[in-house]
């Protein structure tokens, strides 16, 4: 399954632009075309970024400008080829992303009108994820940097994710708390600026995301099970059943989603062992499940309201931002927006396609940290483990 998207380049700060290279322009007529490679280096702090992401199940490709915003993005999901087998199979994930890559990026290119040599660094995910796919869009990037001499730079994956929002009309500013929720994390941090994270609080046990995929897989739904659970919730019966909200009764930021599991796997035996009786087969009806997805989504989203909030308010903090594919979910918006707005602050999340994995977040993170001079080293390093807290500040020293 393939989505593409060419965005409108974000004309708001046109006509000021406009007047200051006009008058430069007529300075020094040779500059007259500002978005030349030669006015480009004369400026210095202008950058397009090729960003390839292939940490997981999906390879995501964009082309980011750091005047002109997000030029395009595509995305290849493999979803049709691990739902079989009910979970990310590794080594399916790289062979794909290696019949994947090159397509993407050639396509990318053309849509954002932008020639290989107008490329001026390249962004691939290095780490956290599986090691396989994370290698090849590092070795993709890397053998593209090197061919066309420009600098390369590998993005955290979760830094990628926490950046998203700042590629809406309206991003957030500095500093904030993010929630981090995708199907490998949850994560609650301090950040102060891109680089400056602090860890505030994560899952013992299953990210949110797992917890997720693994109620949609009792109940019967395909995986990914996240968008599942949630729309099969939107028929559930509040008030029916009520599962607890876990680690919300103690101080301290900490998740725990694996008892919640459980809890749903219980409910649905308690509702199997109801149904039998009669001489029919034991089975739980399709009302019952959505109940049940919906108590489990309440519960999850519940918890997280409790968490941002004691969050918001031992930072002192006014400003939240959900980040990861669980951030895509509408329920777990709607609950911290009345949240925040109890507490005098302000909510930020991406758009949906840049809640869960994407090119165009690889590409503006990559793109802020080369733009402040940081790139790769000479090696090929990927990182299937990588705490975000270990990142250097925007900045500092070289992320590889
Ligand atoms: O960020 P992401 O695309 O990949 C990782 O970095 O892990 O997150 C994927 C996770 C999956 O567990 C998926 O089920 C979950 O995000 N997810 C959702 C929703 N959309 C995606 N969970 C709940 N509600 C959703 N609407
Ligand atoms: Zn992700």
């Amino acid at each position: 399954m393939q989505r593409n998207h060419t965005t409108e380049i974000n004309n708001a700060r046109k006509p000021f632009r406009d007047a200051v290279f006009g008058a430069f322009g007529w300075l020094f007529p040779s500059l007259l075309t500002y978005d030349s490679d030669h006015f480009r280096e004369w400026v210095g702090k202008l950058m397009r970024v090729l960003g390839i992401e292939t940490s997981c199940d999906e390879t995501g490709v964009a082309v980011y400008d750091s005047e002109r915003g997000l030029l395009a993005d595509s995305l290849y999901s493999q979803v049709e080829i691990h739902a079989r087998y009910g979970g990310v199979v590794p080594e399916l994930a790289s062979r794909d992303h290696i019949r994947k890559t090159l397509p993407l990026i050639k396509e990318v290119l053309e849509r954002s009108g932008t020639a290989l040599s107008e490329l001026d660094g390249i962004a691939y995910t290095s780490g956290p994820g599986l090691i396989g796919a994370l290698l090849v869009g590092a070795s993709v990037g890397r053998s593209l940097g090197m061919a066309l001499d420009v600098p390369t730079i590998g993005v955290h994956h979760m830094e990628g994710h926490l950046l998203a929002p700042m590629l809406e009309d309206s991003p957030p500013s500095f500093p904030f708390v993010a929630l981090l929720v995708s199907g490998g994390h949850t994560q609650l941090v301090q950040v102060e600026g891109i680089g400056r994270y602090t860890l505030l609080g994560e899952s013992l046990d299953d990210a949110a995301g797992e917890a997720f995929d693994k109620v949609g897989k009792m109940l019967g739904l395909a995986y990914p099970g996240g968008p599942r659970v949630a729309a099969l919730a939107e028929s559930g019966t509040p008030g029916r059943f009520t599962f607890p909200r876990p680690m919300t009764n103690r101080p301290g930021l900490e998740f725990s989603f694996s008892g919640l599991k459980t809890f749903v796997r219980n409910t649905l035996a308690e509702e199997l062992a109801k149904s039998a009786g009669n001489g029919a087969e034991p089975a739980v009806d399709q009302q019952t499940k959505a109940d049940i997805a919906f108590a489990f989504e309440d519960a999850v989203v519940q918890t997280f309201v409790i968490k941002c909030r004691r969050a918001l308010q031992q930072t002192g903090m006014r400003t939240l931002i959900i980040a990861g594919g669980v951030s895509a979910n509408l329920r777990l918006r709607a609950g911290l927006q009345s949240m925040v707005e109890k507490e005098q602050s302000q909510l930020f999340y991406a758009k949906p396609r840049f809640c869960t994995d994407n090119g165009a977040m690889i590409a503006y993170a990559g793109c802020q940290r080369l733009l402040a001079g940081e790139s790769d080293g000479l090696e090929l390093n990927v990182r299937p483990r990588w705490p975000l807290a270990s990142l250097p500040p925007l900045g500092g020293s070289s992320s590889s």
